[in-house]
């Protein structure tokens, strides 16, 4: 789609046992694949060990401190990407705790980056989960791009023994306007990060 290639992650948050997530993450991917504009690394947070302790001191004390376990792994992960993909159901009314778990340990490698949501639940296909989010990301001075993807009852729109899309067209659209969106911003933040901070 681009000449400029640029770097995604598309993170699964959910780590509950019998998740769904990895499906509609490997819907996404293969989507930002499509695309052509990045190149796409999935990051699960089911493979990391993550300390709900936190660091000791505020991000803007350090904003680097010592990650225990395999949080290094996620660091370099999110350190390289110029755009992050979230893939995040919703869990009353919010985003689950893993996911949180994650942002938290890390401020640095969120700044001025594009952040993209792709939500599915029950309900509400993780609306309120995403707007939880935006606000989050607004602390962390990142930027978070308009479109997302929703899946609404995503066990209707998925069919529950393939775990593929039973009609992929409308959601394949989604995803590339909202790629298309966090491409633009990417390519902005990534020339804007060099210049001097102000
Ligand atoms: C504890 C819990 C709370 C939930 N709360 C909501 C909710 O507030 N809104 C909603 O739309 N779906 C809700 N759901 C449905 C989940 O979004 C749905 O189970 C989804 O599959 C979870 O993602 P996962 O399968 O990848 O773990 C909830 C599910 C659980 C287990």
């Amino acid at each position: 789609m681009s000449s400029t290639e640029l770097r995604l992650a598309v993170i699964i948050a959910s780590v509950r046992d019998g998740r769904f997530g990895p499906n509609v993450a490997r819907w996404f991917a293969a989507e930002a694949q499509r695309h052509g504009g990045f190149t796409v690394e999935v990051v699960d947070l089911a493979d990391i060990t993550l300390p709900h302790a936190l660091p000791a001191v505020s991000p803007l004390m350090d904003p680097n401190p010592e990650r225990p376990g395999t949080l290094p792994q996620l660091t370099r992960a999110l350190d390289d990407a110029d755009a992050v993909v979230i893939v995040t159901p919703e869990i009353n009314h919010s985003y689950p705790a893993s996911l949180k778990t994650a942002i938290d340990w890390h401020f640095a490698q969120w700044s001025r980056k594009a952040i993209g949501f792709v939500g599915y639940s029950g309900h509400s296909g993780a609306l309120i989960a995403i707007e939880h989010l935006r606000a989050v990301f607004s602390e962390l001075d990142a930027h978070t791009v308009r479109n997302y993807v929703s899946f609404p009852r995503y066990f209707q729109l998925f069919d529950m023994t393939t775990r593929e899309l039973i009609d992929p067209t409308g959601p394949n659209e989604a995803a590339a306007t909202m790629l298309d969106q966090l491409h633009w911003w990417a390519s902005a933040l990534a020339a804007a990060r060099r210049l001097p901070v102000a």
